[in-house]
């Protein structure tokens, strides 16, 4: 089964996907992930993306739909399918994966739609804490360490994104109504939109998920 996670900011994409990826054994492919991996490996093309990601603007399309084309071209185990993290999410990526995917194994069958009001959204993005070494998702309030400031899953350092401001998420908020909301309607559309109601407990959420995609 191939998926596409979608939602705004701190909607709880991520906390999901591992989710996902554990239970149906599919690969995940997170943009911003891997953007930060390769702003971590110091590459030209971490180096481009990071200008962009730290104002919480979008990286351009052209790069990230190669990127993609190209992660997917050197899969080498492709698994159960795959889960889209943070792809496509601007109309013109809907339309370049469309164009790459067609109606071979690569199409999309289902769109999981994280919905949340934006006003909670600043408490989730100022209060998450990722683990340097395994990136578990923590969060200060909502889902805390139990060794201060370390993983409990690996004992590795928490650290938090630098565009989880206040200031970056305004910016990032503005982009995903204005060009992300639209790739929304254009999956359902399709038919494949599933709307989960991501302002509850994370286990109650992923309750939610799971019953869309068993469906
Ligand atoms: P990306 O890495 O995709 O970030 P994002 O979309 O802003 O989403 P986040 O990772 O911030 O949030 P999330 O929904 O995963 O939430 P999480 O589960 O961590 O993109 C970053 C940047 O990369 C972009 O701004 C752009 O510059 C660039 N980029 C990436 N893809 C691109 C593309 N396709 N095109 C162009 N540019 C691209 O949860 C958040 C917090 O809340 C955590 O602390 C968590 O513990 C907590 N939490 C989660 N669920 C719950 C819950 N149910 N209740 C309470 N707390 C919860
Ligand atoms: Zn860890």
């Amino acid at each position: 089964m191939n998926i596409l996670i979608m939602g705004g900011p701190g909607a709880g994409k991520g906390t999901m996907s591992a989710r996902i990826v554990e239970k149906f054994n599919v690969n995940h492919i997170s943009t911003g992930d891997i953007f930060r991996s390769e702003i971590g490996n110091g590459t030209a093309l971490g180096l481009e993306a990071k200008s962009y990601m730290d104002k919480g603007l979008l990286v351009p399309d052209e790069l990230v739909n190669n990127m993609v084309k190209s992660y997917l071209e050197n899969l080498e185990d492709k698994k159960n399918g795959y889960l889209l993290d943070g792809y496509p999410r601007t109309l013109d990526q809907a339309k370049a994966f469309d164009a790459l995917a067609g109606d071979s194994d690569l199409a999309i069958d289902k769109v999981i739609a994280m919905e949340i009001d934006f006003d909670v959204l600043a408490g989730r993005i100022t209060g998450r804490r990722i683990c340097k070494d395994c990136g578990e998702i923590y969060h200060i309030e909502s889902k805390p360490s139990k060794l201060e400031g370390k993983c409990d899953k690996c004992g590795g350092e928490l650290y938090q994104r630098k565009d989880d401001t206040v200031e970056s998420l305004t910016v990032r908020l503005d982009e995903y109504s204005k060009q992300t909301a639209p790739v929304l309607d254009y999956y359902a559309e399709k038919g494949i939109v599933n709307k989960i109601n991501a302002d509850q407990p994370i286990e109650s959420v992923w309750s939610d998920v799971l019953k869309a995609l068993e469906d």
